[in-house]
């Protein structure tokens, strides 16, 4: 054979053998440890086995409204296998050390914790971040926080919350991706391959929990907790996709929700748990409760007792009590009365001892607490600079006209003389948003400072005004005097972390407090003004819209909120958010999303018969998809390559889109369908895809998309879950109601 003939043979060889390496080997990189956890579990006693099926939080952090103070003697005595709400390196070793030394079986903690965006570093809130429709940013800030969390010890997140959500009352919307299931599908899926990569025995990664399972966020009336009430289509069509995509990509947990769906508590829904998750989707990791509740299915009226909703949250295949003791205190007696069998106790204790097998905990129960990778990895540079970067992609500018003739934004570098106001100024906890867990706020870097950083030449006349809590408006003559001596007003206004979050709805989501007075006032004196919204979920900010040129939602955006809200209000970055979220008018237009459906009685200004309301517009505020830049962008040529398919063919999408203004920019260019009739009806738009592209000034760019049959598929009235023949459109353009549009058929 001729030497380069072998030379070339053995590097194809080597080229085969690195390609199996980066593609086969990860996906058996997770060990069968079947062998390992049927030994252990053959020495456990029944007892020993609750044990694992229990979770308490340790005293550090507590999240919820009950505390076990004995659970460091529940963890010697094999009571308790499973801890949340503990951390640091040394916290948790110390734990750990009972367990491992103190035990009959010495079978390692599970350590679990709500890093929900970031760890101590922390990023925007998941709603935030949602806006930057950037699956990798999203996935790389799932990865960074896995990198801090892991070196603290923590072995399990109790994230991502994929709970779709159309109603900005429910604080907990914070938490999401907002209310489109396709967008929520693929973040969800994202956050899970950055927690927990493609081996959860790597020391740098943590096990995922998908929650709240399911369909807690369309709580009656955006009250927390509340009922849930909805079709099965309804609930398979809009709520469980996201569910189903973070499983698919490998979850290694689901959480059940605190609400019933259908009359149920999901914590002992057999049709949830059971035959949707189990049975239809094959997932067989662990399914832990939300926060006690087992036992609150007592006073849901489902469980006449602690022992009673035991047995329904066991039989319904839930493997782990959170907090309420009820398995650990009730279980062994439901065993031997035959309530419950010792299968569905061993089936929950393997699904329990597997992933702490996978986790290599017993390799190495302290493989996740070293204090010196802790010091290392925590607030390290690359976390504070991805913090800053996914803080400014989050951003949504929402308006930006002329004032004077000019317009505001960005601000020029130099300006002299800047008034900065509101009590968003300097909240360094706040900016962390409502869930920031062991976030550090001393961290945190201010507006306030961020733009003494950002413009050192100018001055800064800098007064809160207000709190964002009460009416107390005894700081407004000094925030009036900053304004007037300022050429330009930067207002910071909103919620702070408590006023979104888990048991923080609100019946009415406008400024809380006298932050309307206050931006009212402030307007009179005729000045430039900026506003930057900093919230956790939608306001009604009807009056900013009319009377304020420019407005930037900046929502709770984490440690280095600061900086990121300056590269935005000076132009060192382009803003790119869209919204996922649609911004009501007002309360009482809530339920409001785009993809609505068109009724029998569509909107029309000359009929009065028509479906609409006497004092408000149907449409809001601000759209779903919605975001302007600096630039500007023009959509042409939308155009189908065939204008009839059929089943499993594949229609290709173009569209034009230049960049028609003077800077850089990002766009998000989306994907609408709409199924123009069905055997039940179907909504106005529905997102099929998105690219987000980066045009220079008068640059073009062809976007295609390619769309077949399965991306039309639907629960259909004899809810089979497929696509019927039919007209369709396609729509395209930079946001839900801006849109070119082309039909096409499907035959
Ligand atoms: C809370 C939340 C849940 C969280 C859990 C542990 O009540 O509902 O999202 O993961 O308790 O803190």
């Amino acid at each position: 054979m001729r030497p380069g003939k072998t030379i070339v043979t053995i590097m194809k060889n080597k080229l085969t053998l690195i390609l199996l390496t980066i593609w086969v080997l990860p996906a058996f990189a997770q060990k069968d440890y079947t062998k390992e956890v049927e030994a252990l579990l053959s020495k456990m006693t029944l007892e020993e086995k609750i044990g694992q099926m229990t979770l308490y939080t340790s005293g550090w952090d507590v999240t919820g409204p009950t505390l076990n103070e004995n659970y460091k003697a529940d963890i010697r005595a094999g009571r308790c296998g499973n801890i949340f709400n503990a951390h640091t390196a040394k916290y948790n070793r110390d734990l750990q050390r009972i367990a491992v030394e103190e035990t009959r079986l010495k079978i390692p903690l599970l350590f679990g914790y709500d890093v929900i965006h970031g760890h101590k570093t922390i990023y925007p809130i998941p709603l935030a971040e949602a806006c930057s429709w950037d699956l990798e940013l999203i996935e790389k800030s799932a990865r960074l926080s896995a990198r801090e969390a892991a070196a603290s010890g923590l072995h399990w997140t109790f994230n991502p919350m994929v709970d779709i959500a159309r109603d900005p009352r429910w604080g907990r919307i914070a938490e999401g991706t907002g209310e489109d299931p396709f967008l929520g599908a693929l973040m969800g899926a994202a956050k899970v391959r950055g927690y927990q990569g493609t081996d959860l025995s790597d020391p740098y990664t943590l096990m995922a929990c998908v929650k709240h399972f399911a369909a807690y966020g369309a709580a009656q009336a955006g009250r927390d907790y509340h009922t849930v009430d909805m079709s099965e289509r309804e609930l398979r069509q809009t709520y469980l996709p996201p569910y189903k995509a973070a499983i698919d990509a490998g979850a290694a947990s689901v959480m059940t929700s605190f609400n019933e769906y259908d009359g149920v508590p999901a914590t002992g829904s057999k049709f949830l748990m059971d035959k949707v998750l189990r049975q239809e989707w094959g997932f067989d990791g662990i399914i832990v409760t939300d926060y006690g509740s087992v036992a609150e299915m007592i006073p849901h009226g489902f469980a006449v007792n602690g022992k009673h909703a035991g047995e329904l949250a066991a039989n319904a295949t839930v493997d782990m009590d959170m907090q309420s003791g009820v398995f650990q205190n009730n279980l062994k007696q439901s065993v031997e009365e035959g309530k419950v069998s010792m299968k569905t106790i061993d089936d929950a204790v393997r699904r329990v001892l597997l992933k702490k097998f996978e986790l290599g905990l017993f390799d190495d129960p302290y493989r996740y607490s070293n204090e010196e990778r802790e010091k290392q990895e925590v607030f390290s540079d690359e976390m504070m600079q991805h913090a800053r970067d996914a803080g400014r992609k989050s951003i949504v500018l929402l308006k930006n006209e002329p004032f004077n003739g000019q317009k505001l934004l960005p601000l020029a570098k130099t300006t002299r003389n800047i008034a900065l106001i509101g009590p968003l100024t300097e909240a360094p906890e706040d900016i962390l948003g409502s869930w920031h867990a062991s976030g550090d706020a001393s961290k945190a870097v201010t507006l306030l400072s961020a733009l003494q950083q950002a413009v050192p030449g100018a001055k800064i006349f800098h007064a809160q005004g207000c709190s964002t809590e009460s009416d107390d408006r005894s700081g407004f003559e000094a925030a009036l005097n900053a304004a007037r001596q300022a050429d330009v007003v930067i207002m910071a206004v909103g919620e702070n972390y408590r006023q979104n979050g888990e048991a923080a709805s609100r019946s009415d989501i406008g400024l809380p407090g006298a932050q309307q007075a206050l931006l009212e006032e402030i307007y009179k004196l005729g000045k430039p003004v900026v506003v930057v919204v900093m919230a956790g979920r939608p306001l009604t900010i009807g009056w900013m819209d009319e009377n304020i040129p420019a407005i930037v939602n900046a929502w709770h955006l984490g440690t280095m909120a600061g900086p990121a809200i300056t590269d935005v209000l000076f132009g060192d970055y382009n803003p790119s958010g869209k919204l996922v979220i649609t911004f009501p008018r007002n309360v009482g237009q809530i339920p409001i999303f785009y993809s609505m459906k068109n009724t029998g009685r569509p909107f029309n200004a000359n009929d009065k018969y028509t479906s609409k309301y006497l004092d408000v517009a149907n449409t809001p505020l601000y759209p779903f998809g919605y975001g302007l830049s600096y630039t500007s962008f023009k959509y042409s040529d939308l155009k189908v390559s065939k204008p009839v398919i059929g089943f499993g063919e594949k229609l290709q999408v173009e569209v034009t889109v230049k960049n028609t203004g003077d800077r850089a920019g990002e766009e998000v260019v989306q994907l609408y369908t709409r199924d123009l009739v069905g055997s039940v009806t179907r909504p106005v738009k529905e997102l099929k895809g998105f690219q987000k592209i980066n045009l220079k000034p008068g640059e073009s760019e062809k976007v295609t998309f390619t769309l077949t049959s399965d991306d039309l598929r639907f629960y259909t009235q004899a809810m089979e879950y497929k696509a019927e023949p039919g007209d369709f459109k396609v729509f395209v353009g930079g946001s839900s109601a801006d849109v070119l549009e082309v039909g096409f058929e499907l035959k």
